[in-house]
């Protein structure tokens, strides 16, 4: 595996491939590389004639300073688990070389991106699409592979492509989960043994909450999801809402979408977790 630290060397080595029409597959990540990153790779192989992966923590997306810092950094690690998947290049710039300048770009994606997550973390998603679109210039990939626990992130890549023109089929994975169900993320590892022992609540909550879905209203399956959560001690809901899947707009009826997700944000500790499950429609 080669592994690349400029954005020279990158257009360089991907211009051969580029000559010969190869697809180029592409899947960004911020390192601290678990099983839910090496099966979109896995996926980018399958689809692609090359596998770029990029490790980038990028700093424009963090609302928190704390998180920045306290954020694992696992190069090496990364390096060894992406060469074993097979992947073909790692693309692990620096700050500088991403950010040579400030980047004062300022998107407006309308309601994807101030809904949600874009309320509670400010400015998260313009870091998002400043660092996404930065890679996918440097990359210029047919396919770009994102996990589905950032739901609401996929949404705004779709709407960042559309809006700047950039010619990228995003590719949505399902979420990987630990055999409690919890679903796996970089940040689980900041959680302590007794914390990472309460944490499958949440998924095992929204799993049941489908079941019974179907004879609850809207806001019934709302309070139960969120005072299950909440009962259990050190886990506090920042929000749990059921949105219509392609807007993220917050549904009140069960009838108001034929594309229902459930997306939550809880604390377990200070560990801030996300997660999201979809309902069952109404059948027509
Ligand atoms: O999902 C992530 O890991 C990051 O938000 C991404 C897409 C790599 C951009 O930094």
């Amino acid at each position: 595996m080669k592994v690349i630290d400029n954005i020279k060397d990158l257009k360089s080595y991907l211009s051969e491939y580029k000559k010969d029409n190869k697809k180029i597959g592409f899947v960004p990540t911020m390192g601290a590389l678990h099983a839910g990153h090496l099966s979109l790779v896995k996926k980018c192989i399958s689809e692609n004639d090359i596998c770029v992966v990029s490790i980038f923590v990028n700093p424009t997306q963090f609302n928190d300073k704390h998180d920045l810092e306290t954020y694992p950094r696992t190069l090496e690690q990364d390096c060894k688990l992406l060469e074993q998947a097979g992947c073909a290049v790692a693309f692990a710039p620096s700050v500088e070389e991403m950010y040579p300048e400030p980047d004062t770009r300022q998107f407006d994606f309308g309601t994807v991106s101030s809904v949600m997550e874009g309320i509670r973390r400010p400015g998260h998603f313009n870091g998002v699409a400043q660092i996404v679109s930065k890679l996918f210039y440097a990359v210029e990939p047919d396919n770009a592979y994102f996990g589905e626990k950032d739901f609401q992130q996929i949404a705004v890549i779709r709407a960042m492509v559309k809006q700047l023109g950039i010619p990228v089929n995003i590719v949505d994975c399902p979420i990987l989960r630990e055999e409690d169900g919890l679903a796996l993320s970089s940040r689980n590892v900041r959680l302590t043994a007794g914390q990472r022992q309460k944490a499958p609540v949440i998924a095992r909550t929204l799993k049941e909450s489908v079941n019974f879905a179907p004879e609850k209203s809207v806001q019934e399956v709302i309070d139960y999801v969120t005072s299950t959560i909440n009962a259990v001690p050190e886990m506090r809901v920042e929000y749990y809402e059921i949105v219509d899947g392609n807007t993220l707009q917050s549904i009140s009826q069960w009838s108001d979408t034929d594309y229902p997700v459930g997306c939550i944000a809880v604390y377990c500790g200070e560990v801030r977790l996300i997660d999201n499950i979809k309902y069952q429609p109404l059948s027509k």
